[in-house]
């Protein structure tokens, strides 16, 4: 095995296929712990999903299989590299869709043995996690807000693989209750920038509740809120334009309530635990940190509570390769490498020490 001294650049691939983007991507980190982008491919599989309102898993697998090799020689190509030139090969190993998870996998681990280079298995929420020291520089500690298609969760990110989950939802996660509310009221998928786009054209008239508002611990719950949307919409059948963006508001309205209360309360905790001396600073990350309403949202909170807002741009924030290679290269830069015995992992907890929550179901 071929390894670098501390103080050498690392160059990584990294391969993501957890969900329904096949995507691979070149990241090299500088000694001082600087980033740099060299290639980022994202081939997104929106299209094949779209008609049945989800991702289909055995469509994404059948999908990455066909896409992932295309995909990464597009990466080296675009970072000018020859493979010789990696020092490392990391694709996410989970949490995430078995099918697609093993498809990257075994392609990565395919790589690093040809290359007799370390394969490096990312857990696809820390890649998420550390997207802010590449974009922002930004060091630990620092309190992360989750929310995506498949995740919510805050939590304190204290050091690579060192993570504190202060809350995570009870049912659904936040980019699925977007989802399943567009779906009700007829608007495509991805249900997110739908509800947005229509939430811009309404007022938020129609009372939602908010639930868990106020509670101590800073956790989610929304599928309240979707069955409140529910039975609003049936009772204004058939929808107008009007009624479509008015519900769309009030709902997009109902989120940023929600968001804002828990993060207000995540802050709270945040200082208990780490002491009024602690850097302040909230990441955002996950499809849904696109939503300008939301972000807007969040920076008037973590202004009254001194924190500093950061958003990775958008195509870094949703599933994307840059944040795994850059995951990877972190993680090479501690010692942090793995073998092809290394696992898949459909659940891979950022805290395996974190409580059940209270009434959760499967998906926290
Ligand atoms: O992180 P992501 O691209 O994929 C994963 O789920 O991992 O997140 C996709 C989710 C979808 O549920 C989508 O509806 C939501 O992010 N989303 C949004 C917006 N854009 C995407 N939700 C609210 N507002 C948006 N503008
Ligand atoms: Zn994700």
């Amino acid at each position: 095995m071929v390894s670098k001294g501390k103080d050498s650049p690392l160059t990584v691939l990294g391969i993501e296929t957890s969900c329904d983007e096949t995507a691979a991507a070149v990241v090299r980190r500088e000694a001082d712990g600087r980033g740099e982008i060299l290639a980022g491919v994202v081939r997104s599989q929106l299209d094949l999903h779209a008609a049945y309102g989800g991702v289909v898993p055995e469509i994404a697998a059948r999908a990455h299989v066909e896409m992932l090799d295309a995909a990464i020689r597009q990466a080296m190509g675009e970072a000018k590299l020859d493979f010789a030139a990696l020092d490392a090969v990391a694709a996410a190993a989970g949490p995430g869709l078995i099918g697609g998870l093993i498809v990257g996998v075994t392609t990565a681990k395919a790589i690093a043995i040809a290359l007799r280079r370390p394969f490096i298995a990312v857990n696809h929420l820390e890649a998420h996690a550390l997207t802010a020291g590449l974009t922002d520089g930004l060091d630990f500690p620092y309190l992360l807000l989750l929310v995506s298609g498949g995740h919510t969760q805050l939590l304190i990110v204290k050091g690579v693989g060192s993570y504190e989950r202060l809350g995570t939802t009870l049912d659904d996660a936040l980019g699925e209750a977007f989802d399943k509310a567009a779906k009700l009221l007829g608007l495509g998928y991805p249900g997110g920038p739908e509800i947005e786009r229509e939430a811009a054209k309404g007022s938020a008239t129609v009372a939602l509740p908010r639930p868990m508002l106020g509670r101590s611990e800073p956790h989610f719950s929304l599928a309240g809120l979707k069955t409140a949307l529910r039975r609003e919409a049936e009772a204004r059948a058939p929808l107008s334009q009007r009624d479509i963006a008015d519900l769309s508001a009030s709902f997009q309205d109902a989120v940023a309530d929600i968001i804002s209360d828990r993060t207000a309360r995540a802050f709270d905790l945040y200082q208990q635990r780490l002491g009024p001396g602690a850097q302040r600073a909230l990441v955002v990350a996950g499809g849904v940190a696109a939503n300008r309403r939301l972000k807007a949202a969040l920076e008037t909170v973590a202004d009254a509570h001194g924190f500093r807002l950061v958003v990775p741009p958008p195509e870094l924030c949703s599933d994307n390769a840059v944040m795994i290679a850059w995951a990877g290269a972190v993680r090479l830069s501690h010692g942090l490498v793995d073998d092809v015995s290394a696992p898949i992992r459909a659940r891979w907890p950022l805290d395996p020490a974190a409580p059940p929550a209270i009434g959760a179901g499967v998906k926290a």
